[in-house]
């Protein structure tokens, strides 16, 4: 269980002031909590040795977020030196919704959020029920597996490919141009790294490219169809263009691939930690589960597993001007980093941050974000964690881990690469 231990006063200032988010100690992401707690009491809005500044308050977090005026998302003034100008991460990332600032930003916004209807995310409902039941059968034959493996990453792989209604076939190549895409957003890259993610980005788009034509050529239900209604736009003459059309299914795909892979790893792992709180979810599942009955307190128990380990840990703003934040006055052009990790546990808006609570109310965690660049996935994430922990908890009740997890190793992304089990 990891329950995050009181440090002395000289330990908290000394860790706070040694920290440095491109240079982390080995043990930081077995538990980086003690880490943001020790930021969050000495130093909560942090200088960064590289210029940049890391917040880890909630308060702070929020304000940030609210004012888009002031911090921007726009990314071309950072990435443009990390990536190489005319590079394909570059105009990738560029074009990407969530990485542009209104007006650029609430178009393209609301083109997909006409498209991600609520009726397109229910509609997803029962091939994710069947698509669990089939993976759950599987690992019944074998008598375990891999949670991450065998479980957790197969699930948004399917369900976002079919929200845009990729073809079975096709699906093989995206989750890993997806991991090495997103993989390149990470502070620190080796040469191989930036190169896998730049030859991702071409190789998705010219599989896009011909998935667009065929489905410009032959539309698809736009009653049903995400993709059509993408490329339709919003019917009064608004559209994305190609570029952005591209992109953004590159982006949507892509963000919700290792974010729920890793809502999923991280919850059946940290029920493993707290077996209470395993025992309580399973109390009310009971031996014939009643979905209707299990889904309010599964619904609590997702956004505890999104607040107690944030798939997502870290956001980023660059202020346009030069403002205060937390009582400390940032330089214009100054570049944030958002430590969602830390705000999940602030004990200012959380009772007993460091425990997993799945009856936790009122619970205002930012694994989502928060304003105008709040996740628009929310939704599908939420539906694929309830049915896919809730259908795996209610199956296999007794598994245990058979073997020490193995961690991602990266601050941005906190999940598990593996976590081997036996179903009882
Ligand atoms: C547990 C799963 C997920 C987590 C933790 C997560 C987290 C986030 C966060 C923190 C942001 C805000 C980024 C910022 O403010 O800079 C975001 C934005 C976004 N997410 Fe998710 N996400 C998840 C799943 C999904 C899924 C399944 C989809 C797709 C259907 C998705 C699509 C998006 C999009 C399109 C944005 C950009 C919104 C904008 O910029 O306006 N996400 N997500």
């Amino acid at each position: 269980m990891q329950v995050t231990q009181p440090l002395t006063p000289q330990r908290v200032r000394e860790i706070a002031a040694g920290f440095d988010l491109r240079a982390l100690p080995p043990d930081f992401h077995a538990n980086p909590y003690p880490v943001y707690a020790a930021l969050r009491a000495s130093e909560p809005v942090r200088a960064m040795p590289d210029g940049s500044w890391f917040l880890t308050r909630h308060a702070d977090l929020v304000a940030v977020y609210r004012d888009a005026q002031v911090f921007s998302s726009d990314k071309k003034v950072e990435f443009t030196p990390k990536y190489g100008a005319g590079s394909p991460l570059l105009e990738h990332h560029t074009t990407s919704l969530v990485f542009n600032d209104p007006p650029l930003h609430t178009r393209v916004r609301k083109l997909i959020m006409g498209a991600l209807t609520r009726r397109a995310i229910a509609d997803m409902e029962p091939g994710l029920v069947t698509l669990v039941d089939h993976l759950l059968d599987g690992i019944a034959v074998r008598g375990g597996g891999d949670l991450v493996e065998d479980f957790a990453s197969a699930i948004p792989v399917e369900i976002i490919g079919n929200l845009l209604d990729v073809p079975h076939a096709d699906r093989a190549p995206l989750r890993g141009w997806s991991l090495a895409i997103l993989g390149a957003l990470e502070p620190k890259l080796t040469p191989e790294q930036e190169e896998l993610g730049q030859r991702s980005v071409r190789e998705f788009l010219d599989y896009l490219r011909v998935l667009v034509a065929e489905r410009r050529r032959h539309p698809g239900d736009p009653e049903h169809d995400v993709l059509t209604r993408l490329i339709r736009g919003d019917g009064a003459g608004e559209q994305l263009s190609e570029t952005e059309l591209l992109h953004n299914c590159i982006f949507i795909l892509n963000a919700g691939h290792e974010t729920t892979t890793n809502l999923i790893g991280n919850a059946l792992v940290a029920l493993q930690e707290w077996p209470a709180e395993k025992e309580r979810l399973l109390e009310s599942i009971g031996p014939h589960p009643d979905w209707n009955a299990l889904e309010p307190l599964m619904t609590l128990a997702v956004d505890e597993f999104l607040r107690f380990e944030s798939s997502n840990q870290l956001g980023n703003r660059r202020a346009l001007r030069s403002c205060q934040v937390g009582g400390v006055t940032l330089p214009e052009g100054a570049l944030v980093t958002l430590c969602i990790g830390a705000a999940n546990r602030d004990p200012a808006v959380f009772a007993n941050p460091e425990m997993l609570d799945l009856r936790r109310e009122n619970n205002r965690h930012l694994a989502f974000g928060f304003g105008v660049h709040q996740c628009a996935g929310l939704s599908l994430a939420r539906l694929e964690g309830r049915i896919a922990i809730g259908r795996f908890l209610a199956r296999f009740p007794g598994y245990r881990l058979t073997g020490t997890p193995t961690r991602g190793g990266r601050a941005r992304f906190r999940g598990f690469l593996r976590a081997p089990f036996a179903i009882a």
